[in-house]
């Protein structure tokens, strides 16, 4: 097993030095903690790639009033994907018009909402929807979900591009043809372009420039069968991160240009997620218990757990954990990190590596947890959700508070 210290390349730079005792003793833990630096910077990185009306960064990953406001301030669209994230980005005064609204099976009260906000693009997934859009009617402009029929190489239930997936409209079947020349011939629909997402956590730039091929290609077909221009493009999000010290790490420019390779000179529009929120978080946990297994593994039990980072559970995600008291110390002390949930399965770190010397007290950081875990965290076994802050030059701000155990019971009937 490797004992060697934590690699701090994959924190983010405004945490690397950051004393976290202070901001654990402030905000308690478990903890998300963020470098608001590291989260523009990587908002700026697309922008440069794309052009700020180009990208739209995917609420889902990661949302919160805080994330609205820098996703305005940075100039970048918002993707959201449900009534309950358009709520937040509106209650926090995000511009409608630069809003897309996603969903397999966004409901009347959804397509209402978003009409009556004004938001600037729907993304169509289904002739219902098809239906319900030109009844309610929308205020934005149509485009068309399409499933390209690619594989991204990830996990299967965060791919979403191939010809069995729930979402969008079959490109090999001739579905996406049928959804593209009716919402053009539409009386009442505005067509805006064609969408493709092929899946979350891609490391495969080949798989990108597959998926733009086949999408560029689509779009000229329906060009010369409509005769109508296809405006925009929008080839949705999925650039994996890197979460492990071995994990590839590709940059922005090198996706920007797998993708140009398949759709040339039309607009490209983009959705980030992942790739822009995932590095910037880390969780701060407190050890609570040290647990030698005679005869097996040792479990270093922390304050929380699949409540705050269901990933490992759901795709076997990896994790590194480390000790911030003793970042460059050796890490001989093969292990599990385990949470305090009633389930043996409930491990963030199933193989870890920490110092030996581990002990009851200690703070245990896990990287890169800045993407769909608190999106993703639960009540369960009635643990509260962490507070999360903001850190910029060395200073923390609260930007969500950590539910009380009054949080709890509030909505109890
Ligand atoms: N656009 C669309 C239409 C999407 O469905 C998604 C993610 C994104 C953009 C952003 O993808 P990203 O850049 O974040 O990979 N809970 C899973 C990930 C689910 C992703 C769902 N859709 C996980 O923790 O890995």
């Amino acid at each position: 097993m490797n004992a060697r210290p934590f690699d701090p390349t994959i924190l983010p730079a405004g945490l690397r030095d950051l004393d976290l005792e202070p901001l654990a003793a402030t905000f308690g833990t478990p903890l998300f903690v963020y470098d608001e630096q590291h989260l523009r910077a990587r908002a700026r990185d697309y922008v440069q790639q794309f052009g700020a009306g180009n990208v739209a960064y995917a609420g889902k990953a990661f949302l919160c009033g805080a994330m609205v406001r820098l996703v305005e301030d940075e100039g970048l669209h918002l993707d959201v994907a449900t009534g309950g994230e358009l709520s937040v980005a509106l209650g926090a005064g995000f511009p409608p018009e630069r809003l897309v609204f996603h969903g397999n099976n966004k409901s009347d009260d959804e397509l209402t909402a978003a009409r009556d906000a004004g938001v600037g693009r729907v993304v169509a997934d289904s002739f219902d929807e098809l239906d319900r859009l030109e009844r309610i009617g929308c205020a934005g402009d149509v485009l068309v979900r399409v499933t390209p029929g690619v594989e991204a190489h990830t996990h299967e239930f965060i791919e979403t591009g191939t010809d069995t997936s729930k979402f969008g409209f079959t490109v090999s079947t001739g579905a996406a043809h049928d959804a593209v020349a009716r919402v053009v011939a539409s009386p009442t629909l505005r067509f805006g372009g064609v969408h493709a997402h092929i899946g979350s956590q891609v490391f495969r730039l080949d798989s990108y420039a597959e998926a733009a091929a086949v999408v560029g290609r689509f779009a000229d077909d329906c060009e010369r069968a409509t005769g109508a221009e296809i405006p925009l493009v929008n080839l949705g999000g999925g650039l994996g991160a890197r979460y492990l010290a071995s994990d590839p790490d590709p940059s922005v420019s090198e996706y920007a240009a797998a993708l140009r390779t398949g759709i040339g000179d039309r607009r490209i529009m983009v959705e980030p997620g992942r790739s822009i929120a995932a590095v910037a978080g880390i969780t701060v946990y407190r050890v609570g218990t040290v647990k030698p297994i005679p005869g097996g593994r040792t479990y270093v039990a922390v304050d929380g757990g699949m409540s705050d980072n269901p990933r490992p559970v759901l795709y076997g995600a990896g994790y590194e954990a480390y000790l911030p008291a003793r970042c460059a110390a050796d890490r001989s002390l093969h292990c599990s990190v385990a949470g305090k949930h009633c389930e043996q399965g409930d491990v963030i770190v199933p193989e870890a590596q920490l110092p030996a010397d581990v002990a009851v007290g200690d703070l245990l950081v896990t990287p890169v947890t800045g993407a769909y875990g608190y999106s993703m965290a639960s009540n369960y076994n009635k643990v509260p959700r962490p507070a999360v802050v903001f850190v910029r030059d060395g200073v923390a701000r609260l930007v969500v508070r950590r539910e009380t155990f009054a949080d709890l019971a509030r909505l109890d009937a």
